[in-house]
């Protein structure tokens, strides 16, 4: 059985019962078998189901709110933010769905293939099997079952086991849509059996979005599956001395502290210009100040619990084994009612967790940077490379930034966390392999096939 807590009252909301070898064993049959039903459901028929299910989420959108709060501990306001999004990549992947890639191909290029041509299509690879984290318990599995969809694949979800509820209720909208029965399937398995599926070669792409740990060692056991990673970040942000530094700040607490930072693009670490950095510093601890702590489930509350008090005690423990090793706390580090008070450290030095590992929690590393190029640098010194941002007015900086920082996207006067469902999103280094953001996405569940005729 999976029992869903709440991590906020601890309330149990339910128990699952986990699917049995026989019945995971039919899914896939059922996948294979409407892969052939799939090839005839038009890209126009896929997209008028992806507009259906964009329009029921919007409709049952306090339902969807409810359950992520319920079953995350997602504040009311970063809750109702996901569901907007997963309405919003619903609507994308419809209009990708319209758009397939398709290519032609001059092959003259003797002569004697001067009157051929390619026409370039592509078409599904095969059943997906998806892998999606707690902490969008919507949206990411939308990440993986919109682009599932619009390019005719049959997907197979794994949702966390802490988060299966809000999987339950997109799979129920899906199901009333004119869909293929059996294009979308939820499979609550033990690691084990999900390892077993990871391997399975009837399955032709595996995306996963969770930990590196899990992630990379998926990848070597996945055979000749496409492989999409998701995985972590410790991610950077840059506030230079002619950044305007109320809207930094302002931005910032939304990427420092929104759901606990328990998010892969949380800003972890803020590098600030020496010339400003008490005046960001004071007015950074005076916003910090101002979140409103306590039950997700109320209108005001923009900060709350962590998933589970074991990830608590793991968090606490990283800031008391930094600040044994010389980190100085600027404040929180301190648990009352069951939530992580927002914690920021300053003199962390390269061997702290804290700023070497993707923390995962309200943790932020501060400290001032006297050139950009440094704090480029620092900012590359870590085995991450999801998204970093930069807070300048100049273009010469901005640009330096583009180029030399490594990660999969820069953001320019905004938050790390600041994403669009539509943007190529993923990482380099540890952080990923692929990118996510459905057209990117839906080129991995496709594969390329050429007819070569004559003119
Ligand atoms: C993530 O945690 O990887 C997802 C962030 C987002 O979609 O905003």
């Amino acid at each position: 059985m999976i029992e869903v807590i709440n991590p906020f009252t601890k309330d149990k909301i339910k128990a699952l019962a986990l699917h049995t070898d026989e019945e995971v064993e039919q899914k896939i049959i059922n996948a294979q078998k409407v892969q052939k039903e799939l090839k005839d459901f038009t890209p126009f028929e896929r997209s008028q189901a992806l507009h259906f299910i964009a329009q029921e989420i919007e409709r049952r959108k306090g339902e969807f709110t409810d359950l992520i709060i319920q079953e995350a501990a997602k504040p009311r306001i970063y809750a109702a933010g996901e569901v907007d999004r997963a309405i919003q990549t619903f609507t994308i992947a419809a209009e990708e769905a319209l758009r397939p890639p398709h290519e032609l191909m001059e092959l003259g290029r003797s002569l004697k293939t001067a009157q051929k041509i390619g026409e370039i299509r592509y078409f599904s690879a095969g059943i997906v099997f998806g892998i999606s984290p707690f902490n969008f318990p919507l949206n990411l599995a939308v990440h993986k079952v919109a682009p599932a969809i619009a390019t005719g694949s049959p997907i197979l979800l794994k949702p966390s086991s802490k988060t299966p509820l809000t999987a339950e209720l997109l799979l129920e909208v899906i199901q009333a849509s004119k869909l293929p029965k059996h294009s979308v399937q939820l499979v609550h398995c033990s690691r084990e059996k999900g390892n077993e599926l990871v391997a399975d070669e009837r399955i032709a792409v595996l995306s996963f979005t969770g930990s590196p740990a899990v992630g990379w060692k998926m990848k070597q056991n996945a055979g000749k599956k496409k492989v999409v990673l998701e995985l972590g970040g410790n991610a950077a942000a840059i506030v230079c001395k002619d950044a305007d530094i109320e809207d930094a700040v302002n931005k910032l607490m939304v990427g420092a502290w929104a759901y606990a930072g328990q998010v892969c693009i949380h800003t972890q670490r803020i590098y600030v210009a020496e010339e400003i950095y008490d005046q960001f510093l004071e007015m950074f601890k005076i916003a910090t100040l101002n979140l409103v702590h306590g039950n997700p489930d109320e209108d005001t509350t923009n900060f709350s619990c962590m998933i589970d008090d074991a990830n608590t005690q793991r968090v606490l423990s990283w800031i008391e084994e930094a600040e044994n090793q010389g980190a100085q706390l600027e404040f929180g580090g301190k648990v009352e009612n069951n939530i992580l008070s927002p914690t920021l450290l300053s003199a962390t030095t390269k061997g702290m967790k804290v700023r070497d590992e993707e923390v995962f929690g309200p943790v932020v590393c501060i400290a001032p940077f006297e050139n950009l190029k440094q704090a480029i640098e620092e900012v590359n010194d870590t085995k991450w490379g999801l998204q970093a941002s930069i807070f300048t007015d100049s273009i010469s900086n901005l640009n330096l930034a583009f180029n030399e920082l490594e990660v999969g996207g820069v953001i320019h006067n905004e938050a790390t966390t600041f994403r669009v469902d539509n943007m190529p999103y993923g990482g380099i280094k540890d952080s990923g392999f692929g990118r996510e953001g459905v057209r990117y996405a839906m080129h991995d569940y496709l594969e390329a096939k050429i007819l070569v005729k004559n003119k």
